[in-house]
């Protein structure tokens, strides 16, 4: 028997109110393919019906002009407890996101704890918990080096996987953790230290082929044994069907035009790796 998984019951979104592609900083990115802002505020408000419908809590994000990324709250900084860690974004584009990610987890109480400067983070899109550790992603958008002091920060064992193709230039389009023993993973883009620590770690893996994680199918979002994914292959489904999960397809294209998924539009509110128990 497996165990739910402690967290993900409690997302902060950001409306799409100023969505687009405005400038390429991933392979996904075109700024000749326009967004349709009447289907992503369509697709944004379906994504939170399912997530409410799985269980979860959607707080809000108040949506900035001149900010298209500040949909992927996934990016805004790692959550643990009462602990929030601002990113350190890697492009200049998504710097300004950080004051409005600040200010809405300090209103409400969260202690605000830097990375040193100079060192890039891009928040949960690439740090997601599994068992007591954080898996962190490292290369195109976060730098190697913040692992040690993500780790020092937290008190939370950080593992490093490296990001080998561009496409998936951040962790949780490769890695989504399930429940305590099984997790959707795209080792085919991972570095071979980052394959073994993965292997370590998680018993049971649901390995994608590359035209599968392609579709983004691993940007999925867990709420306790229902799975919230941007696309499902049928043999993936007869998967997570099997291990006891319920999936529900929530049609994301708009965002995908931007290199986002279900995941990416969502920041767990409620990680807590520190043992110190929830956040009320
Ligand atoms: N356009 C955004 C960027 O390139 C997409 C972010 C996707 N976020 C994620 N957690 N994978 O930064």
């Amino acid at each position: 028997m497996s165990a739910e998984n402690a967290w993900g019951r409690r997302y902060l979104m950001c409306p799409p109110t100023h969505f687009e592609v405005l400038y390429e900083i991933n392979p996904w990115m075109h700024r000749e393919v326009p967004v349709d802002p009447e289907r992503a505020r369509e697709q944004w408000e379906a994504l939170v019906g399912l997530l409410r419908q799985a269980g979860a809590e959607v707080e809000v994000l108040e949506p900035q002009p001149d900010l298209p990324d500040l949909v992927f709250t996934a990016n805004a900084g790692v959550v643990n407890g009462p602990q929030f860690v601002p990113a350190r974004f890697r492009n200049p584009e998504r710097h300004g996101e950080t004051a409005h990610d600040v200010a809405w987890f300090a209103e409400r109480g969260w202690r605000v704890d830097e990375l040193p400067e100079g060192v890039a983070h891009e928040g949960a899109g690439d740090s997601l918990p599994f068992a007591d550790v954080l898996v962190s992603g490292y290369r195109w958008r976060s730098d190697a080096r913040s692992h040690a002091p993500l780790s020092a920060i937290t008190g939370v064992p950080v593992r490093s996987v490296e990001l080998t193709d561009h496409r998936f230039y951040h962790l949780d389009l490769t890695f989504c953790p399930l429940d305590d023993r099984h997790a959707i993973t795209v080792p085919a883009v991972w570095d071979r230290y980052g394959t073994a620590v993965i292997d370590d770690l998680v018993p049971e893996p649901l390995v994608l082929e590359l035209d599968e994680a392609s579709q983004f199918v691993a940007n999925s979002v867990v709420v306790g044994r229902n799975v919230v994914m941007p696309a499902c292959p049928p043999r993936v489904g007869r998967v997570l069907e099997k291990w006891g999960f319920e999936v529900a397809v929530a049609d994301v294209g708009e965002f995908l035009k931007a290199g986002g998924g279900c995941r990416c539009l969502t920041l767990a509110l409620d990680v807590d790796l520190s043992g110190g128990g929830a956040r009320s």
